[in-house]
């Protein structure tokens, strides 16, 4: 996919075209502008679960956009334009070009304010909030036994969040434990890892309130003194975040397009892997 679009008459003309291992670089520098904490491998992780786009003017990337692909769910992320270009339908164009990659799954992300409008005027509905909470973890003794597993169960994993979540991301959880930890309750799991300015904990997969609490005490234990993030869907879990050390920080709104109905599930997602990734 090439697409031109002259903005103004004297400016290089804007190119859209698939992302490519090229533009990580560029893309990095848009989302640090952005104020967003990704390094490169959080990209690139990203990255290998999705395909994208960018915008690209005189050999500089000035707009980013991916459609991350689970099985019948798509999860559109990194949408950036550079400061200096917004508000001239940039955005807009990125957004297009990654709901065509969507086709006719189901659409969800995670909006910031920025974004919202926007999301609105293409479709998307608000289906609740996403609560970030981060700091310096504190060591709290979990309610329940959880424990680092030894060994990485990942057709388990994948079966607890496909029906928490709809989404199919074995492959992206096996490699999240893989690199990271696991930790496992009787009923649910959560995943720790490196990301941003320190570590997060996510996604948290559980049957009840009680494990999802469990998991994140747990969570904080593994890394006392060390600077967490958590992305929860439920405010009533906030409380218990804030007295592991992780404030209120923010958030967004998860929103949905061309939603499939919902099917009742024993497991609950109660933190996310990342507002990108679900
Ligand atoms: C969100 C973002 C990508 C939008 O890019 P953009 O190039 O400015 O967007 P566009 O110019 O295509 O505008 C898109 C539409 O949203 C509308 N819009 C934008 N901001 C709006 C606002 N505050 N209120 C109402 N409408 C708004 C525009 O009018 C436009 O509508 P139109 O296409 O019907 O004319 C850009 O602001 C950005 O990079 N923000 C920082 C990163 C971020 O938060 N990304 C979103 C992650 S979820």
């Amino acid at each position: 996919m090439t697409a031109a679009f002259p903005l103004a008459a004297d400016a290089p003309e804007i190119i859209l075209a698939p992302f490519s291992p090229d533009h990580l670089t560029g893309a990095l520098r848009l989302s640090r502008e952005a104020g967003w904490p990704h390094r490169a491998v959080d990209w690139d992780l990203t990255l290998s679960v999705s395909k994208g786009v960018v915008a690209v003017q005189g050999g500089e990337v000035v707009g980013t956009a991916l459609c991350s692909l689970f099985g019948e769910v798509a999860a559109i992320n990194m949408i950036i334009v550079d400061a200096r270009m917004r508000g001239r339908g940039l955005g807009r164009k990125l957004m297009q070009a990654v709901l065509e990659i969507g086709g006719t799954r189901e659409l969800r992300l995670t909006a910031t304010a920025d974004g919202l409008p926007l999301y609105e005027k293409l479709g998307f509905e608000a289906t609740g909030e996403i609560f970030q909470h981060q700091g310096i973890a504190k060591a709290t003794a979990p309610e329940l036994p959880v424990q680092v597993a030894a060994k990485v169960d990942a057709t388990a994993l994948a079966a607890m969040d496909r029906a928490a979540s709809g989404l199919d991301r074995a492959g992206l959880l096996a490699t999240i434990a893989e690199r990271g930890e696991l930790l496992r309750a009787e009923r649910g799991f959560a995943l720790l890892r490196e990301f941003g300015r320190g570590k997060v904990l996510g996604p948290v997969v559980a049957q009840d309130a009680e494990t999802a609490r469990a998991l994140l005490a747990a969570g904080a234990t593994r890394c006392a003194g060390e600077f967490l993030r958590v992305d929860l869907t439920d405010a009533a879990l906030a409380p218990h975040a804030e007295s592991l050390g992780l404030g209120h920080a923010g958030g967004g709104t998860a929103m949905k397009k061309a939603a499939r109905a919902a099917t009742d599930s024993e497991y609950t997602t109660y933190a996310l892997t990342s507002q990108a990734l679900g």
